[in-house]
């Protein structure tokens, strides 16, 4: 085990975490930051302080194998060397531009690398940002300059980002409620086709004939709807599928109505579903596409692709851009993100995630069989897993999902939680990840939901 090189070792836990570094700083941390953010008990968190490609190493030196990606983000791996060595190149040449005003060749690169990446041939547009929430805001201005209509089609257990356009169309009561007075009105929400719990409780024969007639029939009422927002698969929503079929009945639906499709592939994008992007397992092609995360892997840059139609309805800048930021195309993040997607490409990292596909889902079904019924479903597809935890049937097990998550860590494993009610653990791991880790990892986890049942 340890012959194996940093980045591709298996677990090594030197101190039950969180270890005392980590304490000693969640405790300081407890002092200086905003007590809404980090959450701190006796059992959570672990300070990170370094990590490649899937391994993490925290401050008390435990080595752990990382199913998160950090939210999805690292999938060419944590800290690739490729994408180091060009922010570090970057930064030493020009850290930072004036993206809308002195702009930098890289931009034009990335710009160009973006239109050919994303679904769909006809010539495209891009909108830069920061963050995934940054790109949703720029895909709901658009829509709205390109439409005239103010409201947008949204869906249950959406999660598109917590500033106030991205909060609007969020699904997830604990994010909204603080802001309800603030939150403008133009969000209209339908059903998502999330068929272990389906949200329209309709009694057509299949689940997506059920969430497209409530959509169709709200598309149909109001007249003021100009655009849908739509996740693929819903990350923080649970690691829902949304079915193929039900996907192409809204590109359908859009297309008769002239509203216009935006993709949320914030989570789904840059192979993480085993296709570049989720909307090419679907065979569909988004009127604009919402890319962030796994974009460069770990540098904070976002982007809103559209196509030229509906991009060109927005007025030629005349010297103040009506929507721009700071750092909007910064030199190191498109240089980030150039890396990231020519190492995603050169490594055939989308194939490998495609590759592995039918026995991560094999292995997560042998776990559900094993787990006395507290796994309800498995589902997701590439390198895209959620494990929904029950009791009583079908009520959301929220408190077993969270066991699972410190057992899994104190033996080396880090997985997060996802779904409305916390009660999904999710994998999202580096798209580098080995089979040696991969397997280690879910037999890691296996264990700790036989730990977290006995314990029950
Ligand atoms: C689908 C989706 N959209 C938007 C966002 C928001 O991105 P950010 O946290 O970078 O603002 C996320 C974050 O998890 C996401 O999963």
């Amino acid at each position: 085990m340890s012959s194996l090189p940093y980045g591709r070792q298996l677990a090594k836990i030197v101190v039950q975490p969180p270890g005392p570094n980590s304490r000693r700083l969640s405790a300081q941390l407890r002092r200086f930051e905003s007590r809404n953010i980090t959450y701190v008990s006796a059992d959570f968190p672990i300070f990170w302080s370094s990590a490649l490609g899937s391994n993490v190493t925290d401050v008390d030196q435990n080595v752990y194998v990382d199913l998160t990606a950090a939210f999805g983000v690292a999938v060419v791996g944590h800290s690739n060397e490729r994408v180091a060595d060009a922010v570090a190149r970057q930064a030493h040449r020009l850290l930072h531009g004036m993206g809308d005003v002195y702009p930098t060749g890289n931009k034009v690169a990335l710009a160009k690398m973006l239109c050919e990446v994303t679904p769909g041939t006809g010539p495209k547009r891009v909108i830069f940002a920061s963050s995934g929430a940054e790109a949703v805001e720029s895909a709901l201005k658009t829509a709205a300059v390109a439409t005239g209509k103010p409201r947008v089609v949204c869906f249950s257990g959406a999660y598109h980002g917590l500033t106030y356009g991205a909060l609007a169309v969020t699904d997830r009561r604990i994010f909204k409620e603080p802001f309800l007075q603030q939150l403008g009105d133009f969000a209209v929400r339908a059903p998502y086709p999330y068929s272990y719990r389906c949200p329209s409780e309709l009694s057509q024969p299949t689940c997506e004939e059920g969430c497209f007639a409530a959509l169709r029939e709200i598309v149909e009422q109001d007249q003021a709807i100009g655009a849908v927002i739509v996740e693929i698969v819903q990350g923080r929503g649970g690691d829902v599928v949304a079915p193929v079929e039900w996907l192409k009945k809204v590109r359908k639906l859009c297309d008769e109505r002239h509203l216009v499709l935006i993709a949320d592939e914030i989570f789904t994008g840059f192979g993480r579903t085993g296709h570049w992007f989720a909307c090419d397992r679907a065979g569909i092609v988004p009127d604009i596409i919402c890319v962030g995360k796994g974009m460069s892997s770990g540098f904070p840059i976002s982007a809103c692709i559209g196509t030229a139609s509906v991009m060109d309805r927005w007025p030629e800048s005349g010297g103040e851009a009506i929507h721009t930021s700071t750092f909007l195309g910064n030199p190191t993040g498109c240089e980030a993100a150039l890396a990231s997607i020519a190492e995603l490409r050169e490594a055939n990292l989308v194939q490998r995630a495609a590759t592995l596909e039918p026995a991560i889902r094999q292995t997560l079904e042998d776990i559900k069989a094993s787990s006395q019924g507290t796994i309800g479903e498995v589902r997701g597809c590439g390198l895209m897993w959620g494990l929904e935890f029950v009791r009583d049937g079908k009520a959301p097990d929220s408190a077993m999902a969270g066991a699972v998550v410190v057992e899994a860590m104190r033996r080396g494993v880090l997985v997060l939680t996802s779904g409305p009610a916390s009660n999904v653990i999710s994998l999202s791991p580096p798209l580098v990840i080995s089979s040696e880790q991969l397997e280690f990892a879910l037999r890691v986890l296996q264990a700790a939901v036989a730990r977290a049942v006995e314990q029950k």
